[in-house]
């Protein structure tokens, strides 16, 4: 169907499933074991609603912030996902020429399967983008992928910490992953890789199972960039990452594809805010320690929902995947135009003229297990 078609971001996933390869459409789509958790994350945003507020003047709406103190024409971020090419041969690239258009901020992967030179440089001048990190064995690969990121202008470092081994994806594990098919181009380091059981597999075996808290001085050492710790799943952790002076967290399961079972991050996030207000006194959303939420987004009221809880901003994943591979960049393009003109309705009909005004009085959420 022409783009013109598509009305919400739901639609993109319905396209991309008949249009995309059997083994994207796999990787893609895929979660761990029952993939409970993907599902729930989508469903925990239907236990939060609203509370609107009337009479307040909106004739203008304005939904733009800061993300680490850079602009962004709306709370989201395109998030790290790998295999771009898999979808489309202009892979990733799409993702960047959207996010340009838009003024969003991209998440870059370890594991794209464009060159981390070749996203840099599909940019265009003064594109604020991140880099997602996976921690190699090797660690003078990682120091090397580390320092050149920040030599090329990345603005942050998001250290995944939810995958010291990858979940179980099966859907992915029962496609054989070929020599063919489009594969990572950063130095990993990976030998002997096991190609039979799913892409996810095959590119992942340099992971360090061994990353612990103590590591973190370490990154402090080889970069000035802010550090961010992309999949925290409970306070205890969140206030571990403040305490050592981090950025901030992801409140996030890897999209349902690490443990399953593992909770939302938003319902992660209401026991986060709680509890670092009580140990540590923080208000959020705090400038200082960020707090970000990925998972199962796909409406500006799921996000909206996440900013009145107190995220700074939330990560989207695979409508992105579904947008490219279906329609290339105008997919994206029309997927954040999509978001757009959905931030723009709702916050009208919440009486919230800027972000500012999304507090938590406008959500009712006492349906999440720790709020
Ligand atoms: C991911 N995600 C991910 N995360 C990460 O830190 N490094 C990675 O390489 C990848 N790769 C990846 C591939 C694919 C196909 C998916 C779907 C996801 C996880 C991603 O950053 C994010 O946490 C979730 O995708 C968010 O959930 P939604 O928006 O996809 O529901």
């Amino acid at each position: 169907p022409p783009l013109s078609e598509i009305l919400n971001l739901h639609d993109f996933e319905s396209i991309a499933r008949q249009v995309m390869s059997e083994k994207a459409w796999a990787y893609y789509s895929s979660a761990a074991d029952d993939e409970i958790t993907m599902r729930e994350n989508h469903a925990a945003y239907h236990r939060i609603w609203f509370r609107p507020r009337i009479l307040r003047n909106v004739t203008k709406v304005d939904w733009s912030t800061k993300i680490l103190g850079h602009k962004t024409s709306m709370p989201v971020y395109i998030t790290a996902t790998a295999l771009g090419k898999l979808g489309h041969p202009d892979g990733e690239l799409n993702l960047t020429r959207a996010a340009a258009k838009h003024g969003v901020i991209q998440m870059i992967p370890t594991l794209a399967s464009c060159s981390f030179d070749e996203i840099i440089d599909g940019a265009q001048p003064g594109q604020v983008q991140f880099l997602q990190l996976y921690v190699n064995k090797d660690r003078e690969i990682t120091k090397k992928i580390v320092q050149h990121a920040e030599e090329r202008g990345i603005k942050g470092l998001f250290i995944t910490v939810d995958a010291p081994q990858l979940g179980r994806r099966e859907k992915d594990m029962k496609m054989k992953f070929e020599d063919e098919d489009p594969s990572v181009v950063s130095e990993t380091g990976s030998k002997g890789v096991d190609r039979s059981q799913g892409a996810a597999r095959a590119i992942s075996s340099f992971i360090d199972p061994g990353l612990c808290w103590d590591d973190l001085s370490w990154f402090k050492s080889i970069t000035k960039m802010p550090l961010i710790l992309k999949g925290v799943q409970c306070w205890e952790d969140a206030l571990e990452a403040y305490d050592q002076g981090l950025a901030g967290v992801v409140l996030s399961n890897h999209g349902g594809r690490q443990i399953d079972f593992s909770r939302s991050g938003v319902e992660v996030l209401a026991e986060v805010t709680k509890h670092l207000g009580e140990e540590r006194g923080l208000k959020f959303p705090n400038e200082k320690f960020q707090l970000f939420v990925d998972g199962g987004v796909r409406r500006a009221t799921d996000v909206l929902k996440a900013i009145a809880l107190g995220a700074t901003a939330v990560g989207v994943g695979r409508p992105f995947l579904y947008a490219f591979s279906s329609y290339g960049v105008d997919g994206v393009d029309k997927a954040l135009q999509i978001l757009h003109d959905e931030f723009e309705m709702n916050l009208r009909l919440l009486g919230a003229p800027t972000l500012k005004d999304v507090v938590p009085s406008m959500v009712d959420a006492s349906s999440l297990s720790n709020h």
